[in-house]
């Protein structure tokens, strides 16, 4: 934490005693339960010294408490590696969300996570948080912190305190669209959110970033871009501080227009796209070009009840870091930020409590990763946001019916592998919550399932998996599996999960 001084403002509240940083429980480790890897690669048809390289994991999904997991993560090493840390925690909204899973007509809300704190409990939650979060990131490093009216002061006062005044970098609001409180109620409709951008050393800066607009002839007219002889497009703008010595260099360089009153102006030329002129603009610290999740491309949408969209983490990770840096997400949920990371060629951890949104986040993750990510739990994970979080109904209730498995040998020696899922026994508690319709077609509660056809009986590697998808594009997995392997597998494992988060694991008898 900074050093004090007079100037200094602290948050009080009447249980702040306790939430000193560092008391959470000593002692949790990290392990990896499963290995993700991307598909081609995984049922490869070119087997043996052809096949591609699995290149090396760059993402790890962490399923547990967050100050349980930076704990553990500030252990492993000497910390301060994250370029960025994003986090989006429960708003002190007073309401519990789901995860609406839609299938075979019905719909079916599994229990996500409570939001129902008191302020002083909130607080508690966060300020231990947010201290531990600082000892992660790098000297250059950026936390952004996003709330809403509800805790944004309270949370803007912690970081102060946490990070230092003087490392406050912006204040974004974030317009996400129309929705808000009606006109009827006496107040402005709330229909922004806000992102608290603090550096952990006054060396942390954002990098510059544009947006595009594509204008017709007309549109550019208006807006101030002209033409030159040449047709090449054009913004001009006061010398401002260029010296005489720079306008003759930029002369020579036919960047300096002159207006009829004879004043020099820089001339700034724009991109041409077919008929259309580019204009780039520089963001400001008012986001109203991103709308909310619900109206996010429809591939998008998992129906996770507060997912962000994934061009907004885009943004904040364009504006935070570089390609192969380190982000951080601690409060992951359906794991926005894992996948804008991954998509941008950032290194990722996504950490999150709850099961419902851990199962989302993995299977949005391994339809897009291109290198593998790990799954890991908490050993010894007692802590109270894991436990609140609904608990998945015991295994062994639950059967998976796996048909024998087909192996057949090819003219180049690989071997041609078959496996079938047969059937799907819920066991008692999911018969209690399910309609009975579904009930009566129980493959398709199947949300995905893998393989690991060489299993070592130490971590599961899914080489090959398929899930039912996400949001309306939901369908049902498919039911037989093929690769063909270098050698002939001798142990294989399944690993099945269904949609109420019941995982069932089973070794294949070759
Ligand atoms: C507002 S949601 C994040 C949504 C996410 N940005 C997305 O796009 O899906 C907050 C998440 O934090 C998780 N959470 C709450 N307390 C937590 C804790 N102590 N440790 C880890 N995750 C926690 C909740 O389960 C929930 O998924």
């Amino acid at each position: 934490m900074p050093k004090k001084n007079k100037d200094t403002v602290r948050l009080e509240w009447s249980s702040r005693e306790r939430a000193r940083p560092g008391e959470g429980p000593d002692l949790l480790y990290l392990y990896k339960k499963e290995l993700v890897l991307p598909l081609p690669a995984a049922s490869s048809s070119r087997p043996g010294p052809h096949a591609p390289a699995v290149p090396p994991a760059t993402g790890r999904l962490i399923r547990g408490d967050n100050l349980c997991a930076v704990e553990a993560l500030l252990r492993e090493g000497p910390g301060k590696n994250a370029e960025l840390i994003y986090i989006d925690p429960p708003f002190l909204s007073k309401a519990d969300y789901t995860h609406k899973i839609t299938i075979q007509g019905h719909t079916i809300n599994r229990r996500a996570y409570g939001d129902r704190w008191s302020r002083e409990g909130y607080l508690d939650m966060l300020a231990p948080r947010l201290a531990l979060m600082r000892e992660l990131l790098t000297d250059t490093g950026k936390l952004f912190v996003h709330c809403d009216w509800r805790a944004s002061g309270l949370i803007r006062i912690l970081l102060d305190e946490v990070f230092g005044h003087g490392n406050f970098i912006n204040e974004i609001v974030w317009h996400y669209g129309g929705r808000g409180a009606k006109a009827t109620s006496g107040q402005f409709a709330r229909n922004h959110d806000t992102i608290l951008v603090y550096g952990r050393s006054p060396k942390a800066r954002l990098n510059k970033i544009y947006t595009e607009r594509l204008l017709s002839e007309k549109e550019a007219r208006a807006n101030g871009i002209r033409k030159d002889p040449d047709g090449r497009y054009f913004k001009t703008a006061p010398r401002g501080d260029y010296t005489d010595e720079s306008i003759r260099r930029l002369e020579k360089e036919g960047r300096i227009h002159r207006t009829r009153s004879g004043k020099v102006r820089i001339k700034y030329f724009l991109e041409a796209r077919g008929d259309k002129v580019v204009e780039q603009r520089p963001v400001g610290d008012v986001w109203i070009d991103i709308p909310d999740a619900m109206h996010s491309p429809l591939k998008e949408r998992t129906d996770y009840g507060t997912q962000k969209p994934v061009a907004l983490l885009k943004r904040i990770i364009e504006s935070a870091t570089v390609a192969g840096d380190l982000v951080c997400d601690l409060f992951g949920g359906s794991g926005t930020t894992a996948v804008a990371a991954a998509s941008l060629g950032r290194r990722w951890i996504s950490v999150e409590a709850g099961g419902a949104g851990t199962q989302v986040a993995k299977n949005r993750l391994a339809e897009i990763i291109k290198n593998p990510f790990t799954v890991e739990g908490l050993k010894d994970d007692t802590d109270k946001a894991a436990a609140s979080t609904p608990s998945p109904i015991a295994p062994e209730e639950a059967r998976l019916i796996i048909g024998p498995p087909l192996i057949k040998k090819n003219q180049d020696k690989s071997y041609a592998v078959e496996l079938t899922l047969k059937g799907y026994e819920p066991g008692k508690k999911s018969s209690e919550d399910l309609p009975g319709k579904l009930l009566k077609a129980p493959l398709s509660l199947i949300d995905s399932w893998a393989i690991d056809w060489d299993y070592d009986a130490v971590l599961f590697r899914s080489m090959w998996r398929s899930s039912r998808g996400a949001g309306k594009d939901a369908g049902e997995v498919e039911l037989k599996a093929c690769a063909t392997l270098k050698k002939k597998p001798s142990r294989i494992c399944v690993r099945a999960v269904d949609i109420m988060g019941v995982e069932k694991e089973m070794e294949v008898g070759v």
